[in-house]
């Protein structure tokens, strides 16, 4: 099927945690994931914040100093994507729900945070938005209102509405290849993706990149099951030599 994708088709991907795992970063969902150590109600909900913000920043400033750490870089996989995007024809619209940086150092640009990005901090009473790495308290002073209280890392909390799902909508409705890699399928509207696009009035295809089969596997034309640096990489070749 890949094989008659015209170069100028458009490909949507989805990308989670799993892409980013041979990259040193955690999953949430595995054993030995994120969520097995902390519960979501208390680190990842607009409740948690407003209950013990010290806690939540705590978490984040955690995270967040990782994307600082010099073995922290992008994978093969990071770079295959960003290389399809640079060299087919069509539009490439990547969409992760990771909050690392990984996709945009490996120079995706093309690129929705739909969750939202760790390396950012916003405030609550001023609105700005500004890229920083360093860590948070609850007394931590805004730099542009000077106002304490109200930073906070610029993520999508689990009860909150993801980002740009105007734009990623109407994208998977044209889309022609629809490829979803490292997600386990479980956080909804991301979940919901593989169902919009096989439905779509292109009647995509969809393609899953996973370590393991997951709970939206059966969905997919294609699911391949193995390490994103192996399969990602793969399939872009293959892609880019189809036209
Ligand atoms: N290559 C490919 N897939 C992998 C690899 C790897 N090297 N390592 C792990 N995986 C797979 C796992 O098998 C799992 O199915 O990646 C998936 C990761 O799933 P989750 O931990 O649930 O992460 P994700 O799907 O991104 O979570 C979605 O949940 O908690 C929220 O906001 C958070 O954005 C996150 C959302």
């Amino acid at each position: 099927m890949i094989d008659t994708l015209k170069k100028t088709d458009r490909i949507v991907i989805l990308t989670g945690a799993g892409i980013s795992k041979e990259s040193g970063l955690e999953t949430f969902r595995d054993p030995d994931g994120i969520w097995a150590r902390h519960s979501i109600d208390e680190v990842a909900t607009p409740e948690a914040f407003a209950r013990n913000p010290g806690l939540v920043h705590r978490f984040y400033n955690a995270r967040r100093r990782l994307l600082d750490d010099p073995a922290i870089q992008p994978n093969a996989a990071h770079h295959a994507l960003a290389a399809l995007e640079a060299n087919w024809q069509g539009e490439v619209l990547l969409v992760t729900q990771n909050v690392d940086d990984l996709h945009d150092r490996a120079g995706s640009r093309n690129l929705i945070h739909m969750h939202g990005e760790i390396a950012k901090i916003r405030c609550v009473f001023c609105g700005d938005v500004r890229r920083q790495i360093r860590d948070l308290s609850p007394d931590t002073p805004c730099d542009a209102c000077g106002r304490s209280g109200g930073l906070r890392p610029d993520v999508v909390w689990f009860g909150e509405m993801p980002r740009d799902m105007d734009r990623i909508g109407a994208a998977i409705e044209d889309c022609a290849l629809f490829v979803s890699i490292g997600t386990s399928g479980t956080v909804y509207p991301a979940a919901g993706f593989v169902h919009e696009a096989r439905y779509n009035d292109r009647d995509a295809h969809c393609v899953e990149l996973n370590l393991e089969e997951t709970d939206t596997s059966p969905m997919f034309h294609d699911s391949r099951k193995g390490r994103a640096t192996e399969l990602v990489p793969a399939l872009v070749d293959a892609l880019l030599a189809s036209t």
